[in-house]
C-alpha cells in the first residue's frame, strides 16, 4: 500500500518513543522508505540503533554531525517526504513549530518541508489541556497541519486522562487514508444503513436481520475519497467509521425525515439500508399482555411506511441516488423493477439466501444492474471491496455529469 512512499517519522522526546518504533516496521511492512529523525531528547528514550535496524536507513539527529549524505540533510529530507509525521509529538515540538522556531533537525525540516505535517502528540494530561498547547493546535490546524488525537486512558505519569499517543495502528491507518485518491472530494454523500425498528409496544418491535455492515463499509469508503459523509444509521453494533457525520435513527419515519433534511444539499444518495416496509398501525402505550382467547393468536395490523427511495427518486433532479435490493428469489427480475420503480441510477442486489451474501456477513456476492438491462455479478468479496466497486462507478456517473 505504501511502496513508492517516503515517510519522514519525526521522533520528539517522550515515553511513547516506544510505539514509534512499533509505527517504523509497520511502515516497512506496507513497504514504505521511512527516514527517521529523532531530537536529542528523544535519543534518551530508545537508541537511534534501534530505528535505524527497523527502518534500514540511518538515522538522523545532529544538525552539524558528520553528514550521512553529501547534500544537505534538511533540505533533502524535507523534499523527499511525500509525508511527515510527528510521532510522538511533544507539547515542547508543538510549541516550536507554532511559533516559527528552528533549531534543530527535526524542526528545521518541518520547516523547509511541502509535504503534508501529521502530529501525533503525547504528554501528560494537564499539558495537553493546558490553553497555550491547546492554542499551538489550534493555530497548527488552521495552517492545514493535521493532528491525530491522542486517547484517554492512565498515563506514564499515573495520572488518568487524554494524552497517551495514538495507538501505532490507528497512526498507520491515518497515513495510509491520507495516501487515498481522494476522488471524492468536494462531494456530499448520505448513505443509509441498517434496519429499522418498528414499536409494537413499550417492549416490542418488528425489526430484519441487518447489521449495518454493508452501509457503514460504504460511508468509511465515501469518507477516506474526500466526500463529507453523512451516515444515516438505524440500530447497529456497528463503530462508526471516522470523519462521517453519523446520525442516528430508529423508524423508517425517522429515517425519512433525516434523508428529507440532507437530500437537498447532496450529491449522492447510497440506500443500503434495509428500512421496515411496514409498521404496526396502532403502537400500545402500555404493555401487551397475555389474553386467554380461544383461538391463542395476536393480530397485529401493519400500515405502510413511506419508501424512502422512491419519494426522493421522484424529485432527485441530477442527483445519483444508488439502491440496493435484498431478494431470496427472481434476483434479476425484482432488482430490475426496484430500478426502474425507484429512479435509480444503479442498484446493488444481493440474494441474501445465499451464504457470504447479504445481513450480517463481512462479504456479499452482488449484481449491479444498470439502466438498459445492463448488468455485471461479481464474485465473493469483502463489503469494503464492494463499497469500493459502488464509489467507482460513482465517480464515473459524476464524471460524466460534468462533462
Ligand atoms: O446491513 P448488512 O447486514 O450488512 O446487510 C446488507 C443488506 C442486505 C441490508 C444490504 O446489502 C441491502 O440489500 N440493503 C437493502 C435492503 C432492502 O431494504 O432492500 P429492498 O429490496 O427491500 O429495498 C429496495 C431499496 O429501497 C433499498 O435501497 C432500500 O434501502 C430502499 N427502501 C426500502 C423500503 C423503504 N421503506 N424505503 C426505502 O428506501
Amino acid at each position: 500500500m505504501l511502496k513508492d512512499k517516503n515517510i519522514v517519522l519525526g521522533v520528539s522526546g517522550g515515553i511513547a518513543v516506544y510505539k514509534s518504533v512499533d509505527l517504523v516496521s509497520r511502515l516497512k511492512k506496507q513497504g514504505a522508505n521511512v527516514d527517521v529523525i529523532m531530537t536529542e531528547a528523544a535519543t534518551k528514550f530508545v537508541t537511534p540503533l534501534t530505528f535505524q535496524t527497523l527502518s534500514l536507513n540511518p538515522v538522523y539527529i545532529d544538525m552539524f554531525g558528520e553528514p550521512k549524505n553529501y547534500d544537505v540533510e534538511h533540505i533533502s529530507l524535507a523534499e523527499r517526504a511525500d509525508l511527515f509525521v510527528i510521532a510522538p509529538a511533544t507539547a515542547n515540538i508543538i510549541g516550536k513549530i507554532a511559533t516559527g522556531i528552528a533549531d534543530n533537525l527535526l524542526t528545521t525540516t518541518v520547516m523547509a518541508t511541502k509535504s503534508k505535517v501529521i502530529f501525533a502528540p503525547a504528554m501528560n494530561t494537564n499539558m495537553y489541556l493546558n490553553p497555550i498547547v491547546q492554542k499551538n493546535i489550534s493555530y497548527l490546524k488552521e495552517l492545514g497541519y493535521e493532528f491525530i488525537d491522542p486517547g484517554t486512558g492512565m498515563l506514564a505519569c499515573q495520572t488518568y486522562g487524554p494524552g497517551r499517543m495514538a495507538e501505532p495502528v490507528d497512526i498507520l491507518q491515518y497515513i495510509l487514508d491520507s495516501f487515498y485518491n481522494k476522488d471524492l472530494r468536494d462531494k456530499k454523500i448520505i448513505v443509509t444503513a441498517g434496519p429499522t425498528i418498528e414499536p409494537i409496544d413499550p417492549v416490542r418491535y418488528i425489526t430484519n436481520h441487518s447489521s449495518g455492515k454493508m452501509g457503514y463499509r460504504i460511508a468509511e469508503e465515501s469518507a477516506k475519497r474526500g466526500a463529507e459523509t453523512i451516515l444515516i444509521s438505524g440500530p447497529t453494533h456497528m463503530e462508526p467509521p471516522n470523519n462521517v457525520k453519523l446520525i442516528k435513527v430508529n423508524t423508517t419515519k425517522e429515517m425519512f425525515n433525516v434523508v428529507e433534511k440532507y437530500f437537498s444539499d447532496c450529491d449522492v444518495l447510497i440506500k443500503a439500508a434495509a428500512p421496515s416496509d411496514y409498521r404496526p398501525k396502532n403502537v400500545s402505550e402500555t404493555k401487551i399482555k397475555k389474553k386467554a382467547t380461544k383461538k391463542d393468536e395476536l393480530n397485529i395490523e401493519f400500515i405502510r411506511n413511506p419508501d424512502i427511495a422512491a419519494h426522493f427518486g421522484k424529485i432527485k433532479g441530477d442527483k445519483i441516488i444508488v439502491g440496493f435490493a435484498a431478494e431470496t428469489n427472481n434476483l434479476l427480475k425484482y432488482a430490475e423493477k426496484k430500478l426502474k420503480d425507484k429512479n435509480f441510477d444503479f442498484i446493488v442486489a444481493n440474494d441474501v439466501s445465499k451464504t457470504g451474501a447479504g445481513f450480517k456477513s463481512d462479504t456479499n456476492i452482488v449484481t449491479i444492474i444498470e439502466n438498459e438491462g445492463k448488468f455485471k455479478e461479481y464474485p465473493i468479496m469483502d463489503k469494503s471491496q464492494v463499497a469500493k466497486i459502488i464509489l467507482d462507478k460513482i465517480v464515473s456517473l459524476l464524471d460524466a455529469k460534468a462533462r
